[in-house]
């Protein structure tokens, strides 16, 4: 089943009178199905933050549209918005985002409590995930007191807390230790497998991208390759490595 459908998506930074004009974004288009982990690739300044924010409604297209789950969402209006935002799209970050004054507990129920949710199912979701995610025994703590991989897994578990529609991630193995991007990486992996979750993951990292089954390359702003991983993992790591050779920058 399709999930997102993405159509002719261009985004112009600098509308302000006097401000340069430049267009991050020249009129993307793609699907994606449900429970399907795609990587996105491309090089610094490719776009790829623009099209995840887009996609999570941070931020909105100068022009084109995209559907999920059969709704136009470029059509809703700012409630809407911040009701869908919260409801279907689970966000995690390079750095975290974790609000220092709450511990993680508090972190990854947020979504639930801004929700109205029911105390009772609001802990049974607790309980579960962290359980599964490793983290049960720390809730209590801050994000000061956790090691960063801790916090991406509170981060992770905030993110999938709604069993949200689509789970954007950008560069979320960015700033851990190869062991704890590692972790995380099976995490996911484990997320799409197990709650059917889609992901779309924006990756500079070759290894990272090498856990998806589909990878988006984004050049100036347009989808320049899709490449498939088959059954052949060496074969998808080597060929990515070929794309991002072409494309250039950013490969670690
Ligand atoms: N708010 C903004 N105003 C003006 N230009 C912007 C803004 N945000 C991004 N840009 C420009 O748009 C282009 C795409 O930026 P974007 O952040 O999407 O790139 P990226 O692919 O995520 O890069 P990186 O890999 O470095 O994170 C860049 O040239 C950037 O300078
Ligand atoms: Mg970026």
């Amino acid at each position: 089943m399709q999930i997102l459908k993405v159509q002719n998506i261009s985004k112009v930074y600098g509308n302000k009178k006097g401000s340069k004009q430049y267009m991050a974004l020249k009129s993307i288009s793609f699907e994606v199905n449900e429970g399907e982990f795609i990587g996105v690739m491309g090089a610094s300044g490719s776009g790829k933050t623009t099209l995840l924010n887009i996609l999570g409604s941070i931020d909105k297209p100068t022009t084109g549209r995209f559907i999920m789950d059969g709704k136009d969402i470029t059509n809703l209006n700012k409630n809407e918005l911040a009701r869908h935002r919260v409801k279907n799209i689970g966000f995690i970050f390079q750095d975290y985002n974790l609000l220092e004054t709450m511990t993680l507990k508090e972190n990854i129920i947020l979504p639930l409590t801004l929700s109205g949710y029911k105390v009772d199912v609001i802990e049974d979701r607790l309980m579960s995930l962290t359980k599964d995610l490793g983290i049960i025994n720390i809730l209590n703590k801050y994000p000061y007191e956790v090691s960063g991989g801790e916090q991406q897994r509170a981060a992770a578990c905030r993110a999938l807390i709604t069993n949200p529609k689509l789970i954007l991630a950008d560069e979320p193995t960015g700033s851990l230790d190869s062991r704890s991007g590692r972790d995380l990486l099976e995490l996911l992996t484990f997320i799409n497998k197990s709650y059917r979750a889609t992901i779309l993951m924006v990756t500079h990292d070759v290894y990272a991208a090498s856990y998806c089954q589909k990878i988006l390359f984004i050049r100036d702003g347009e989808i320049y390759n899709e490449l498939y991983a088959g059954d052949d993992k060496k074969k998808f790591f080597d060929s990515i490595i070929d794309v991002m050779s072409v494309l250039g920058g950013g490969i670690k």
